[in-house]
Protein backbone atom coordinates (compact mmCIF):
# COMPACT_ATOMS: atom_id res chain seq x y z
CA UNK A 1 0.00 0.00 0.00
CA UNK A 2 1.53 3.08 -1.03
CA UNK A 3 1.04 6.33 1.65
CA UNK A 4 -0.69 9.57 -0.17
CA UNK A 5 0.03 12.82 1.64
CA UNK A 6 -2.36 15.99 0.03
CA UNK A 7 -1.16 19.56 0.66
CA UNK A 8 -4.34 21.93 -0.24
CA UNK A 9 -4.55 25.66 0.43
CA UNK A 10 -8.65 26.45 -1.03
CA UNK A 11 -11.58 24.17 -2.24
CA UNK A 12 -9.88 20.60 -2.98
CA UNK A 13 -11.33 19.32 -6.09
CA UNK A 14 -8.30 17.96 -7.01
CA UNK A 15 -8.06 16.05 -4.06
CA UNK A 16 -11.45 14.90 -3.87
CA UNK A 17 -10.87 13.79 -7.70
CA UNK A 18 -7.99 12.01 -6.62
CA UNK A 19 -9.58 10.11 -3.62
CA UNK A 20 -12.86 8.90 -5.40
CA UNK A 21 -10.57 7.47 -8.35
CA UNK A 22 -8.51 5.69 -5.70
CA UNK A 23 -11.98 3.95 -4.08
CA UNK A 24 -13.43 3.69 -7.53
CA UNK A 25 -9.98 1.86 -9.36
CA UNK A 26 -9.04 0.41 -6.33
CA UNK A 27 -5.34 1.58 -6.13
CA UNK A 28 -2.93 0.13 -3.81
CA UNK A 29 -2.57 3.14 -2.01
CA UNK A 30 -4.63 5.16 0.80
CA UNK A 31 -4.73 9.39 1.45
CA UNK A 32 -3.51 8.84 4.66
CA UNK A 33 -3.32 12.99 5.38
CA UNK A 34 -4.58 16.16 4.16
CA UNK A 35 -2.85 19.11 5.26
CA UNK A 36 -4.11 22.81 5.00
CA UNK A 37 -1.72 25.76 5.58
CA UNK A 38 -4.60 27.95 6.29
CA UNK A 39 -7.84 27.78 8.27
CA UNK A 40 -10.63 27.82 5.92
CA UNK A 41 -9.43 26.00 3.24
CA UNK A 42 -12.60 24.00 1.96
CA UNK A 43 -10.56 21.05 0.90
CA UNK A 44 -10.18 20.46 4.83
CA UNK A 45 -13.48 20.34 5.65
CA UNK A 46 -14.08 17.94 2.51
CA UNK A 47 -11.54 15.94 3.52
CA UNK A 48 -12.79 15.50 7.18
CA UNK A 49 -16.00 14.72 5.70
CA UNK A 50 -14.93 12.10 4.13
CA UNK A 51 -13.11 10.12 6.86
CA UNK A 52 -9.92 11.21 5.94
CA UNK A 53 -7.49 12.45 8.70
CA UNK A 54 -7.20 16.34 8.01
CA UNK A 55 -4.73 18.48 10.03
CA UNK A 56 -4.02 22.30 9.73
CA UNK A 57 -0.25 23.88 9.50
CA UNK A 58 -1.25 27.64 10.13
CA UNK A 59 1.47 29.39 7.57
CA UNK A 60 0.45 32.93 9.78
CA UNK A 61 1.83 31.16 13.31
CA UNK A 62 5.11 31.10 11.83
CA UNK A 63 7.26 34.68 11.25
CA UNK A 64 9.83 33.02 8.80
CA UNK A 65 9.34 30.45 6.08
CA UNK A 66 11.91 28.02 6.97
CA UNK A 67 9.84 27.47 10.24
CA UNK A 68 6.38 27.13 8.59
CA UNK A 69 7.97 24.41 6.20
CA UNK A 70 10.08 22.82 9.08
CA UNK A 71 6.39 22.40 10.84
CA UNK A 72 4.75 21.29 7.94
CA UNK A 73 7.95 18.50 7.14
CA UNK A 74 7.19 17.43 10.59
CA UNK A 75 3.56 17.12 9.81
CA UNK A 76 3.47 15.37 6.43
CA UNK A 77 6.73 12.91 7.79
CA UNK A 78 4.51 11.72 10.90
CA UNK A 79 2.13 9.86 8.22
CA UNK A 80 5.34 8.46 6.46
CA UNK A 81 4.29 9.08 3.19
CA UNK A 82 5.51 7.60 -0.28
CA UNK A 83 4.17 10.41 -2.20
CA UNK A 84 3.39 14.00 -1.35
CA UNK A 85 0.69 15.56 -3.56
CA UNK A 86 0.51 19.24 -4.00
CA UNK A 87 -3.40 20.28 -4.85
CA UNK A 88 -4.42 23.86 -5.07
CA UNK A 89 -1.42 24.68 -2.61
CA UNK A 90 -0.84 27.75 -2.73
CA UNK A 91 3.10 28.39 -1.13
CA UNK A 92 6.29 28.57 -2.72
CA UNK A 93 8.42 26.02 -1.06
CA UNK A 94 12.11 26.34 -0.69
CA UNK A 95 14.75 24.12 -1.80
CA UNK A 96 15.75 22.23 1.82
CA UNK A 97 11.80 21.61 1.82
CA UNK A 98 11.77 20.08 -2.04
CA UNK A 99 15.27 18.24 -1.40
CA UNK A 100 13.73 16.50 1.19
CA UNK A 101 10.69 15.04 -0.90
CA UNK A 102 12.65 14.64 -4.09
CA UNK A 103 11.21 12.32 -6.45
CA UNK A 104 8.61 12.01 -4.48
CA UNK A 105 6.39 15.26 -4.44
CA UNK A 106 4.01 16.33 -7.37
CA UNK A 107 2.33 19.03 -8.34
CA UNK A 108 -0.53 20.35 -10.58
CA UNK A 109 -0.43 23.46 -12.69
CA UNK A 110 -3.20 25.09 -14.62
CA UNK A 111 -1.20 25.70 -17.57
CA UNK A 112 1.01 23.67 -20.59
CA UNK A 113 4.30 24.15 -18.74
CA UNK A 114 6.68 25.38 -19.32
CA UNK A 115 4.01 28.28 -20.56
CA UNK A 116 2.61 30.45 -18.06
CA UNK A 117 4.34 29.24 -14.46
CA UNK A 118 2.86 31.68 -11.69
CA UNK A 119 -0.69 33.04 -11.22
CA UNK A 120 -3.57 34.07 -13.56
CA UNK A 121 -2.81 31.18 -15.58
CA UNK A 122 -6.29 31.60 -17.55
CA UNK A 123 -6.19 35.39 -17.67
CA UNK A 124 -2.70 35.08 -18.90
CA UNK A 125 -3.06 32.57 -21.79
CA UNK A 126 -6.43 34.57 -22.79
CA UNK A 127 -4.32 37.37 -23.13
CA UNK A 128 -1.40 35.94 -25.12
CA UNK A 129 -4.11 34.61 -27.54
CA UNK A 130 -3.17 30.33 -27.31
CA UNK A 131 -5.27 28.26 -29.07
CA UNK A 132 -4.50 25.32 -26.82
CA UNK A 133 -4.53 25.58 -23.76
CA UNK A 134 -4.54 23.18 -20.23
CA UNK A 135 -2.74 21.71 -17.34
CA UNK A 136 0.47 20.02 -16.05
CA UNK A 137 1.23 17.43 -13.55
CA UNK A 138 5.34 17.34 -12.24
CA UNK A 139 7.53 16.37 -10.12
CA UNK A 140 7.93 19.42 -8.04
CA UNK A 141 12.01 20.82 -8.55
CA UNK A 142 13.53 23.94 -6.73
CA UNK A 143 11.76 26.49 -9.52
CA UNK A 144 8.33 27.42 -9.52
CA UNK A 145 6.33 25.76 -11.57
CA UNK A 146 8.86 23.48 -12.93
CA UNK A 147 10.30 19.86 -12.69
CA UNK A 148 9.97 17.05 -14.73
CA UNK A 149 6.53 16.88 -16.67
CA UNK A 150 4.59 13.24 -15.84
CA UNK A 151 1.69 14.23 -18.07
CA UNK A 152 -0.23 17.12 -19.29
CA UNK A 153 -4.25 17.54 -20.52
CA UNK A 154 -5.02 19.95 -23.38
CA UNK A 155 -8.28 22.09 -24.10
CA UNK A 156 -9.22 23.87 -26.78
CA UNK A 157 -9.51 27.82 -25.91
CA UNK A 158 -12.55 28.83 -27.91
CA UNK A 159 -13.26 32.37 -29.59
CA UNK A 160 -15.75 33.40 -27.10
CA UNK A 161 -14.01 32.02 -23.48
CA UNK A 162 -13.64 33.95 -20.54
CA UNK A 163 -11.43 33.69 -17.84
CA UNK A 164 -14.06 31.67 -15.56
CA UNK A 165 -15.08 29.66 -18.56
CA UNK A 166 -11.56 28.54 -19.58
CA UNK A 167 -11.01 27.80 -16.02
CA UNK A 168 -14.12 25.22 -16.05
CA UNK A 169 -13.24 23.31 -18.93
CA UNK A 170 -9.54 22.73 -17.84
CA UNK A 171 -10.29 22.03 -14.12
CA UNK A 172 -12.49 19.07 -15.39
CA UNK A 173 -9.50 17.57 -17.17
CA UNK A 174 -7.47 18.33 -13.82
CA UNK A 175 -9.73 16.15 -12.41
CA UNK A 176 -9.14 13.02 -14.98
CA UNK A 177 -5.41 13.78 -15.33
CA UNK A 178 -4.21 14.53 -11.60
CA UNK A 179 -5.36 10.24 -10.63
CA UNK A 180 -3.80 9.61 -13.73
CA UNK A 181 -0.93 10.77 -13.56
CA UNK A 182 -0.49 9.77 -9.25
CA UNK A 183 -1.44 6.14 -10.43
CA UNK A 184 1.25 5.75 -12.29
CA UNK A 185 3.39 6.90 -9.57
CA UNK A 186 1.22 4.23 -7.04
CA UNK A 187 1.88 1.56 -10.01
CA UNK A 188 5.66 2.25 -9.98
CA UNK A 189 5.11 3.43 -13.47
CA UNK A 190 7.04 6.42 -13.84
CA UNK A 191 10.91 6.83 -14.09
CA UNK A 192 12.83 9.81 -14.25
CA UNK A 193 15.79 9.94 -16.88
CA UNK A 194 18.04 12.36 -17.17
CA UNK A 195 15.46 14.81 -15.50
CA UNK A 196 12.81 13.34 -17.88
CA UNK A 197 9.77 11.26 -17.09
CA UNK A 198 9.26 7.86 -18.53
CA UNK A 199 6.12 6.02 -17.89
CA UNK A 200 6.96 1.96 -17.88
CA UNK A 201 4.64 -0.60 -19.85
CA UNK A 202 2.38 1.78 -21.77
CA UNK A 203 -0.50 0.12 -22.18
CA UNK A 204 -2.62 0.47 -25.85
CA UNK A 205 -3.97 3.89 -26.50
CA UNK A 206 -1.83 5.00 -22.98
CA UNK A 207 0.12 8.39 -22.88
CA UNK A 208 1.14 10.94 -21.18
CA UNK A 209 -1.43 13.62 -22.62
CA UNK A 210 -5.24 13.79 -22.13
CA UNK A 211 -7.22 15.97 -24.66
CA UNK A 212 -9.91 17.84 -24.33
CA UNK A 213 -13.60 15.57 -25.80
CA UNK A 214 -15.21 18.06 -27.76
CA UNK A 215 -18.84 17.21 -27.03
C1 LIG B 1 -6.23 24.01 -9.59
O1 LIG B 1 -6.57 24.77 -10.72
C2 LIG B 1 -4.77 23.61 -9.65
O2 LIG B 1 -4.32 23.41 -10.94
C3 LIG B 1 -4.09 24.81 -9.06
O3 LIG B 1 -4.95 25.26 -8.05
C4 LIG B 1 -6.28 24.83 -8.31
C5 LIG B 1 -6.72 24.01 -7.14
O4 LIG B 1 -8.09 23.72 -7.18
N1 LIG B 1 -2.76 24.46 -8.62
P1 LIG B 1 -8.70 22.72 -6.12
O5 LIG B 1 -8.39 23.26 -4.72
O6 LIG B 1 -8.10 21.37 -6.33
O7 LIG B 1 -10.18 22.72 -6.37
Amino acid sequence: MKRIVVLLSGRGSNMLAIAEALRRERWPASIVGVIGDRPGAAGLQRAGELGLPAALVDFRGFARREDFERALAEAIDAHEPDVVVLAGFMRVLGAPFVEHYRGRLLNIHPSLLPAFPGLATHRRALQAGVAVHGATVHFVGTEVDAGPIVAQAAVPVLADDDEAALAARVLELEHRLYPMALHWFVEDRLRLEGGRVRLLDPRPGETRLLWHEAR
